[in-house]
């Protein structure tokens, strides 16, 4: 896989990443991004979710280190359907970059996503898009998904 383009690289380092942090990448295929946050979080995890199951793969195929060392997971669903598994810890932080649902271009699939993501986080836990300097906070919703 290439190396990871200036663009992605300038919103990783934009991201507030901790080490141990617990991350969610929404429309993370084919996993650059993610591989450059799994390299930030020391001994914390990033979630992939992408609704392509082509993404997915490649993902796996991509990041087959960082998964067998435990540090990522991929998993192939929506934003708007996602949920977690029972006994999956919550996430610190969910960021997501051109993905249509969370950056306006589709109203109603945005409001379903960013609920299932509320849902999945920590209390205060934010979620982060592209389209800002480089990145913009997303309001999130409380109360049930
Ligand atoms: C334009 S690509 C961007 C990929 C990567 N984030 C980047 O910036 O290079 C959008 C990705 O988001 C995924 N995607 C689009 N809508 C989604 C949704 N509602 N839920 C999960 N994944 C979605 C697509 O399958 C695709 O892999």
């Amino acid at each position: 896989m290439r190396a990871l383009s200036s663009r992605l690289a300038q919103i990783v380092d934009a991201l507030p990443l901790r080490p141990g942090m617990r991350v969610l990448e929404i429309g993370g295929a084919p996993g650059a991004a993610a591989r450059a946050v799994a390299d930030r979080i020391g001994d914390g995890h990033i979630l992939v979710i992408d609704r392509s199951a082509r993404g997915v793969a490649l993902t796996e195929r991509n990041a087959a280190a960082e998964i067998a060392a435990g540090r990522m997971s991929v998993r192939a669903v929506a934003a708007e359907d996602f949920e977690l598994l029972p006994g999956e810890p919550p996430y610190d932080l969910a960021f997501a970059v051109r993905v249509g649902a969370l950056d306006g271009r589709h109203p109603g699939a945005g409001e379903r996503a960013r609920r299932r993501i509320a849902a999945a986080l920590v209390p205060g836990g934010r979620l982060f898009i592209d389209g800002g300097d480089p990145l913009r906070g997303v309001e999130l919703p409380r109360g049930p998904a």
